[in-house]
């Protein structure tokens, strides 16, 4: 995993994972985000990238930010956290 930042996304796509659903996840939030995994956003500040294994395989399909591991994702769970990234990184920008 590369250096830790609030603009980041990362999934798990280590074999349990995939076998939970993390290809559904990536799927899902390169539609909404409109990129590709581990490529650069050019149409959005939050950024995918892929990981191998966060340590909790038995709950995937696992996500994490800067500061959290999220387990058990599905629409929902994604959905609040992209709604608090975007929430995070919009007051990050107005202090700056
Ligand atoms: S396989 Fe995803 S956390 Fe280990």
């Amino acid at each position: 995993m590369s250096e830790d930042s609030n603009n980041k996304l990362y999934i798990c796509r280590a074999a349990r994972c995939r076998k939970n659903g993390s290809d559904r996840v990536v799927e899902v939030l390169e539609k909404v985000l409109k990129t590709k995994i581990d490529l650069a956003n050019p149409t959005d500040m939050i950024q995918l990238e892929s990981v191998l294994c966060m340590g909790q395989c038995a709950y995937g399909p696992n996500v994490k930010t800067s500061t959290k591991i999220y387990t058990g994702v599905e629409n929902q769970i994604l959905k609040r956290i992209l709604v608090v990234m975007k929430s995070k990184l919009s007051s990050e920008n107005k202090l700056s």
